[in-house]
């Protein structure tokens, strides 16, 4: 039998994972009292056929009942919108965000890109509950991303010459 291994400290995995760069998006839902929203960057993209994305979600956020039960929006952020990461963060008050007009999921004004979602499963992620959408609705513009490494924010710059017949 194998010998039991410590796990890493939190420190120790915090340091890793913040060497993976990862775009920033906040997840929009109709809260009890209006629209809410949570800054997060565990997203990815889960399968094509059905289209599939997770989202892993803390257990102890606002967020976390409310999003197993509804649809939901994946707002990516532009590289300029890094003040809706932070608020959304619940680290800076900041004035009300605009919100996009006639839509029946809450959806922020101007994402770089939205992938809208109904839930579709859920998992159990520890702390967190891995939350799989199903994709409803979507759309882009052009612009630079919002991105998030090494605990502070930058940006990637847009590009119409990239790798994606590779995946
Ligand atoms: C860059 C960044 C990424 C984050 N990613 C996540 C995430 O993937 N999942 C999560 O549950 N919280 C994430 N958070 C923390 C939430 O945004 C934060 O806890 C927020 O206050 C949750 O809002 P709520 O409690 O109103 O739902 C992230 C925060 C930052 C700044």
């Amino acid at each position: 039998m194998s010998p039991m291994l410590a796990p890493p400290s939190p420190a120790a995995l915090r340091a890793c994972m913040a060497r993976f760069a990862t775009g920033v998006t906040v997840v929009t839902y109709a809260g009890e009292d209006g629209p809410r929203g949570a800054t997060m960057n565990s997203f990815t993209s889960v399968s094509a056929k059905p289209p599939l994305v997770l989202v892993s979600v803390a257990r102890r956020a606002r967020c976390h009942d409310q999003l197993l039960d509804r649809p939901f929006c994946v707002n990516i952020l532009g590289a300029e919108q890094e003040p809706l990461a932070w608020q959304f963060a619940g680290a800076r008050e900041a004035a009300e965000p605009r919100w996009a007009d006639g839509t029946s999921v809450p959806r922020l004004a101007n994402p770089l890109a939205w992938v809208e979602c109904e839930p579709w499963r859920t998992y159990d992620g520890g702390d967190h509950t891995l939350v799989l959408g199903r994709v409803t609705d979507l759309g882009h513009r052009d612009g630079d991303a919002l991105t998030y490494a090494w605990s502070r924010f930058g940006a990637a710059t847009e590009s119409t010459d990239g790798f994606e017949y590779l995946i």
